[in-house]
């Protein structure tokens, strides 16, 4: 995903009118046991917004990581892609140190106690890197706990897409070598922004496919922009396959939530069990056809999931 920038609706530009361009791309949600909503968004170091409905109104609390990253790459002033977990008392929030279509990337992450802004320690790097030939692109990083695996963190866009690698426990560092869990052979290869979410026995691997950005400069074919899609498997490793059963690393991949009406190019995606609808939650950035194009112009926007036949619609 990439460092866009959005604006979230009128109110939080009433509130907050001197954040308003700030809150950007892509975004991880969580629900703090007090039940406010943490909003963490790509750019501004990390933009930190909370709400107590995911609705809105979301208000700026200030940036994750204020001085930016110990990882000593160009980008540590503009870290993208958040990703957010609870382990234990500690929250963890990971984020993506690169320049726009490079491959000299590094995910790294940081960890508070409460989610407030202030109260972040940058640990810099993971472990998870690459440069100029590695197979894939170290960014958009998500976290998922495997029982009885442990810590697994899926991350990659573009050059072979989606990879995997073993965590150690606290996730703090890889503990192993990373493999290939998605791949599209065709077109740009453009498969990005993983969510692992683990449903009734099933990893349901979210990816966004398609162009991203600057799509007010570069319009692509209709149905080549961004969209939301869906693998799944028994194992959170690999295996998975879309709904007609065709492997995700030979283009597999079940349209989940693409343009529709008003709504162009939704993806930048997280997926979360909302403890107080009950609902698994799928959020997204899209552009609103009556409002612009332009990657300032993109908006957040959430769905509860059905789960009809075990594959999720929005
Ligand atoms: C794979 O790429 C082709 C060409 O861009 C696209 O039409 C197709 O939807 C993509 N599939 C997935 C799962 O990304």
């Amino acid at each position: 995903m990439l460092p866009t920038t959005l604006i979230f609706g009128i109110l939080s530009l009433v509130l907050s009118a001197v954040s308003v361009l700030a809150a950007p791309g892509a975004c991880s949600v969580i629900r703090r046991d007090d039940g406010t909503y943490f909003r963490f968004s790509t750019g501004h170091r990390i933009e930190i917004a909370t709400s107590r409905s995911l609705s809105g109104p979301w208000t700026i609390q200030g940036s994750a990581i204020p001085g930016g990253s110990k990882i000593n790459l160009p980008g540590r002033d503009d870290l993208w892609a958040p990703d957010i977990i609870k382990s234990g008392s500690l929250y963890y929030l990971y984020y993506s140190v690169s320049t726009f279509g490079s491959q000299s990337s590094a995910i790294g992450v940081a960890t508070s106690p409460s989610m407030d802004a202030g109260t972040w320690t940058d640990h810099g790097a993971t472990g998870v890197s690459s440069k100029a030939g590695s197979a894939y692109n170290a960014i958009d990083a998500n976290l998922v706990e495997v029982p009885g695996e442990g810590w697994k963190m899926t991350f990659g866009s573009f050059w072979r897409n989606l990879y995997q690698v073993p965590m150690q426990n606290p996730p703090l560092k890889n503990s192993g070598s990373s493999y290939q869990v998605a791949y599209n052979a065709s077109g740009a290869h453009a498969i990005e922004g993983p969510t692992v979410y683990l449903r009734e026995g099933y990893y349901y691997l979210f990816f966004s496919s398609g162009s991203c950005c600057g799509l007010d400069q570069n319009r692509p074919k209709q149905g080549e922009e961004y969209r939301i899609m869906v693998c799944r498997s028994r194992s959170a490793t690999g295996g998975y396959v879309d709904r007609t059963g065709r492997s995700c690393l030979s283009g597999g991949g079940t349209t989940v939530l693409a343009s529709n009406g008003n709504t162009y190019a939704p993806g930048g995606q997280g997926v979360f069990a909302d403890p107080a609808s009950g609902g698994t939650i799928l959020y997204y950035h899209y552009i609103d056809k009556r409002i612009g194009y332009a990657d300032g112009d993109k908006r957040f926007g959430w769905n509860v999931l059905s789960w009809s036949g075990g594959w999720p619609t929005a």
